[in-house]
């Protein structure tokens, strides 16, 4: 099996690893409900180093899907700016952005998000229908991903044919799909129960090294938050904190804000 090959990266090679993968500046996002304006995000300012397992963690309403989003380019700020290695998504028409989102970016969400008419292996090869325009290649290249994320033989099932854990196995799977430089996951643990979410976490977390991709997620989930390499404290939506993750003890790595 060619498997190995299925989740090799392709890191910017134009971009020294100690440039941020993402830059935030004085980002703010409210939504509106009814009448009321309710604050999200409320001036926030970060780098997210390259090639690192971060986590984004808080409590519940402190903004960390909001943030992820804005990285996402799924949401516009209301103000301030966002850089994702080096490009303004802010500044690319409609069409350019989701084909920067689509060969950039992978998203993994808390409840999976998979497309329920499709199998397995279709999920994985629609999102490549923006990069790679051979379907036999495609096909070939969602079964390898399938294999890698070790649902090998399970190709053909669809989504309500497979355990929570699996379902998000194909999510991971679809996310590396068109061999992203950023990976984000929103809370991708939460819908699953603690032996299948420490197997997803085993299991990006051995992506991640294997590829050298940037990998942003957003967790309550304490094993996640050891597992990561840095970790980004946010609250009432602001950064309030950044420091190494407890895997690798390295006090040298806390990081001062600077200003905006
Ligand atoms: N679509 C929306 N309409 C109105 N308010 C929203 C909307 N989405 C989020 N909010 C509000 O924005 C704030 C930040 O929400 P967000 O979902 O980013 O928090 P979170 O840290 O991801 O929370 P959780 O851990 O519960 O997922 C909260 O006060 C929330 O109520
Ligand atoms: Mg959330």
């Amino acid at each position: 099996m060619n498997a190995p090959h299925a989740i090799t990266a392709s890191p910017n090679p134009l971009r020294p690893a100690d440039t941020p993968i993402a830059r935030v500046r004085g980002l703010h996002k409210s939504y509106l409900l009814g009448e009321v304006k309710v604050p999200a995000l409320r001036g926030v300012d970060v780098d997210i180093p390259r090639g690192c397992f971060t986590v984004i963690a808080g409590p519940s309403g402190s903004g960390k899907s909001t943030l992820l989003h804005l990285l996402g380019c799924i949401d516009r700020p209301d103000s301030g700016r966002v850089e994702i290695d080096g490009v303004s998504p802010q500044t690319l028409a409609d069409d350019q952005l989701s084909e920067f989102r689509a060969r950039r970016i992978g998203f993994v969400f808390q409840s999976f998000n998979l497309l329920p008419v499709l199998s397995a292996v279709e999920n994985v090869e629609y999102a490549m229908r923006l990069v790679a325009h051979d379907p036999a290649q495609r096909r070939q290249r969602a079964r390898e991903l399938l294999g890698e994320v070790g649902l090998g033989g399970m190709e053909d099932r669809r989504p309500n044919q497979l355990s929570g854990g699996q379902r998000q196995r194909v999510a991971i799977a679809r996310a590396l799909a068109n061999r992203p430089d950023l990976v984000l996951a929103d809370e991708p643990t939460a819908n699953l129960d603690g032996h299948t979410g420490a197997e997803i976490i085993a299991l990006m977390r051995r992506i991640q090294r294997q590829t050298g991709a940037s990998f942003i997620f957003s967790s309550h989930d304490a094993g996640l938050i050891r597992a990561a390499d840095v970790c980004i404290r946010v609250a009432d939506g602001q950064v309030v904190g950044q420091t190494a993750g407890q895997t690798t003890p390295r006090p040298s790595q806390e990081v001062q804000h600077e200003p905006a």
